[in-house]
């Protein structure tokens, strides 16, 4: 992804799912298209493909299984991904936790492929725990923050600077992001002071009234004042 950017995590929100999941990621394209933000989608894993074919904007899975291709009823290869026309990855949402190994082994999978991974980390020791598994972002997301209306950036704003502090010092290939409770462009631009390259979110825009009023407004944070 271009840097920096926003994540639209669509999670299993029924306002984007099926049909609704298309609508939502048009509404970004065209937001993206309009302001020139850099700007991803995560539908999920039902919607991927239509998703993928119907917008030009890079798609996210917001989970994939470091299983082997093959006998793997009901799992979700990295290898499935891909013709899905995935570009990359969430993993460890605070929704959806994997082990440690699994987290190492799907980066692995991931690099061989050439999909980013975004790993979610819900505090500062989880992220540098991730850092050393060297995935392309870190997503810092106190879980009890998520999806209320108090950003990360302004309840938590030490737990993002420590965290850029530590995923830098222990592996500075890899870029850090936040989420949780993000819904303005000034919590954007906050997040990008923080020393963030972006934000992964979800009900501010998805469950916005207009999506594409409230992509606007956050779209504004990405832009540094020149
Ligand atoms: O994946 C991002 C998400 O967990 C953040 O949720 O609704 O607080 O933007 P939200």
């Amino acid at each position: 992804m271009r840097t920096p950017f926003l994540l639209v995590n669509f999670k299993a929100y029924p306002e984007a799912l099926g049909p609704k999941a298309v609508e939502l990621a048009k509404a970004c394209a065209k937001v993206a298209e309009e302001t020139g933000i850099s700007l991803g989608v995560a539908p999920s894993a039902l919607d991927l493909a239509l998703v993928a074919k119907s917008v030009r904007l890079p798609v996210f899975a917001q989970h994939l299984d470091p299983v082997e291709t093959g006998k793997a009823t009901g799992w979700i290869p990295p290898e499935a991904a891909l013709p899905a026309g995935a570009v990359g990855t969430i993993v460890n949402h605070s929704e959806r936790k994997v082990a440690w190994e699994e987290m190492r082994d799907l980066i692995a999978r991931c690099r061989e492929l050439g999909l980013e991974v975004v790993v979610c980390a819900d505090d500062v020791a989880e992220a540098e725990t991730a850092a050393k598994l060297g995935p392309d972002y870190i997503a810092v997301e106190p879980p009890e923050l998520i999806g209320g209306d108090v950003s990360v950036t302004s309840a938590k704003p030490e737990v993002i600077t420590r965290a850029v502090e530590r995923i830098r010092t222990t592996n500075p290939k890899v870029h850090v992001l936040c989420g949780a409770g993000v819904k303005t462009g000034r919590d954007v631009a906050k997040a990008l002071e923080l020393g963030t390259v972006g934000i992964l979110l979800a009900s501010g825009v998805v469950k916005a009234k207009s999506p594409e009023k409230a992509l606007r407004d956050l779209a504004k944070g990405l832009v540094r004042e020149a």
